[in-house]
């Protein structure tokens, strides 16, 4: 199978490259940056482009069999401060991928949609597919009127799609802007000696998954035949606080001076706790997240060492 990964030089897509790598798949990526952490991938056809640019993708889409759609404009953080810009660098782009899917013929597709703000304030503990989607920022909004195009599309004309409402993906590669999630951010303030804050009491709770694993649920959906939204997700739940001790325990491990906590008033966006339900991924996909949270932290901060200076 010949898959394009739109958007295979971010965080998420790097390693989505190796696990479709590692399945004997042929990877071209489009993406309007070049492998950030990392020299381009042997074997890998990196395509310089931007998804805007609706004859740059037409041409990026000839000749493969599946699109894994891992491009975002906006972040969770940043998406309310202009959600014109996140309706139009996300919703609009991925309409007109929609057409140009269909007038191409390309007709199967792995989406990444977001399991921490697609539900809104979880009704129930365990958050399965079949919760209510109630989303409180404009990210979540916009990641939910995808899923229905997504749907729109595979009734009307046939689109085989996999929407992967990830949880709190870590692990190496992760930036260092301080927007893509805390263990990523933490540790690099942890690296800098810089203290790290914590948004509210540490009582919000999230399911962090490391990022290899969701990279090779990305791979079982390509290969699957199925269509419909999963959870991805450890199926674990960890406060900020847990996790941040967590993070100094590994940091302190490794012979460095853990810095100190600031508290700052919570974010009104940032609902108090989702951890996802991943029996549906279990089930229909045959995957199981394998990489626990202890060595997934080792490695990302062994990772983070490495590429500090
Ligand atoms: N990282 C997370 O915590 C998380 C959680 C849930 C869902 N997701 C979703 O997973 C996907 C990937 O996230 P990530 O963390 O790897 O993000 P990332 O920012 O690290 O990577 C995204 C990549 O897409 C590229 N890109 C963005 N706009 C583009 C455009 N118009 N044309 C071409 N390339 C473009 C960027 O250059 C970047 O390399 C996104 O859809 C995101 O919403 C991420």
């Amino acid at each position: 199978m010949k898959v394009l990964l739109i958007g295979g030089c971010g965080f998420i897509g790097s390693h989505v490259v190796d696990s479709l790598l590692a399945a004997g798949m042929s990877v071209r990526v489009f993406d309007r940056v070049q492998e950030r952490f990392r020299p381009p991938v042997p074997g890998v056809e990196y395509v310089l482009g931007d998804l805007t640019d609706i004859a740059q993708t037409y041409e990026a889409m000839s000749g493969v069999d599946a699109l894994v759609h891992l491009a975002s404009a906006t972040v969770p953080a940043t998406a309310n401060h202009d959600p014109v810009g996140d309706i139009s660098g996300n919703l609009i782009t991925m309409v007109r991928l929609l057409k140009a899917m269909r007038e191409t013929g390309l007709r199967r597709m792995v989406y990444l949609s977001s399991g921490g703000t697609v539900y809104g304030p979880p009704e129930t503990p365990l958050v399965n597919e079949d919760h209510p989607l109630r989303p409180i920022n404009s990210y979540g909004i916009v990641k939910v009127a995808i899923e229905n195009y997504l749907h729109m599309e595979h009734v009307l004309h046939g689109l085989q799609h996999v929407v992967l409402r990830a949880s709190n993906p870590y692990g190496p590669r992760h930036g260092h802007t301080g927007v893509q999630g805390i263990i990523g951010t933490h540790m690099w303030r942890m690296a800098r000696s810089e203290p790290v804050e914590i948004w509210g009491d540490g009582s919000v709770v999230r399911d962090y998954l490391h990022v290899r694993d969701l990279a090779e649920l990305c791979v079982s959906a390509l290969r699957s035949d199925v269509s419909g939204c999963y959870n991805a997700g450890s199926g674990t739940g960890v406060s900020v606080t847990e996790i941040v001790d967590r993070i100094r325990q590994v940091v302190k491990r490794s012979g460095y001076e853990a810095p100190p906590v600031i508290h700052k008033p919570g974010r009104g966006f940032d609902v108090p706790r989702v951890v996802l339900d991943i029996g549906r991924a279990r089930r229909d996909l045959g995957w199981t997240p394998r990489i626990g949270l202890e060595e997934g932290l080792t490695e990302t901060w062994e990772w983070i060492l490495s590429r500090k200076d």
